[in-house]
């Protein structure tokens, strides 16, 4: 049997740490939670589903980072500092952290909150895997519909919702505070519709023959 490279299941209080880490680099200026017990109260409020991917501890060194003999002695230090800081961080815990999901539901809708991949961790399927995941759990949670804003500004993210049927519903103009930026609002039409689960079990089929498959254990 093909071994998965990755897992994806509910987070857990002892992943907060990793999960922050990953927050801080991908949304900048606009940290989620930022300070450990707003995660906490999070990830422990029953209308909020967390989830996260993560590798066994050790695979990170053979995955993502850059060849240390093609990089610059500045960025080799950068790099030994900041794998010592999070290896300081992280020891007690077995799994390293590669990315994270969240989202809200309230009657029939969810929302989705985030979606983050590490920066060395990118372009290799990851959020695609997290996206389905995202789907799958909102379907457990009987939901109709999924929503979400997103930058006007991130096309990277706004073309992968599109892949998975997302269309732009509406704009929030200056939503941000940090910048001002404009949110765009995107929403699935109903999930539980057949033209919409032909095409996700599709694109489901397609992820898992170009990246192999990832194990999940949602509930
Ligand atoms: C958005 C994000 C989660 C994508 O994660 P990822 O693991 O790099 O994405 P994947 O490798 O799974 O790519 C899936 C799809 O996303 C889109 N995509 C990803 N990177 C892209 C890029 N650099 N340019 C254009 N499209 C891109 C493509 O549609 C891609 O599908 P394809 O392989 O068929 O082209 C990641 O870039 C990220 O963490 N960004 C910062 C946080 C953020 O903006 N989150 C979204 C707002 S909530």
């Amino acid at each position: 049997m093909q071994k998965a490279a990755y897992s994806i299941r509910p987070i857990r209080d002892e992943d907060i740490p990793q999960v922050t880490e990953i927050d801080r680099e991908a949304f900048p200026g606009e940290w989620l939670f930022r300070p450990y017990t707003s995660y906490k109260q999070e990830i422990h409020n029953s209308l909020a589903h967390y989830i996260v991917a993560c590798i066994e501890r050790g695979a990170e060194w053979n995955l993502g980072l850059e060849d240390s003999r093609k990089t610059s002695w500045f960025r080799r230090l950068f790099n030994h500092a900041m794998l010592a800081e999070r290896e300081q961080s992280n020891l007690r815990t077995k799994e390293y952290i590669i990315g994270f999901a969240g989202l809200w539901t309230m009657l029939n809708e969810a929302h989705i909150i985030a979606i983050a991949v590490r920066n060395s961790y990118r372009r290799m399927g990851i959020g695609e895997g997290l996206l389905i995941s995202v789907i799958e759990v909102a379907n457990q949670l009987n939901a109709n519909v999924i929503t979400l804003e997103v930058r006007a500004s991130n096309e990277i993210a706004q073309t992968l919702y599109k892949k998975y049927g997302f269309r732009v519903v509406g704009r929030r103009p200056r939503y941000y505070s940090d910048n001002g930026e404009d949110a765009i609002l995107m929403s699935t039409d109903n999930i539980t519709s057949a033209p919409f689960q032909a095409h996700f079990q599709r694109l489901k089929e397609a992820h898992s023959q170009k990246w192999g498959i990832f194990a999940t254990q949602l509930a």
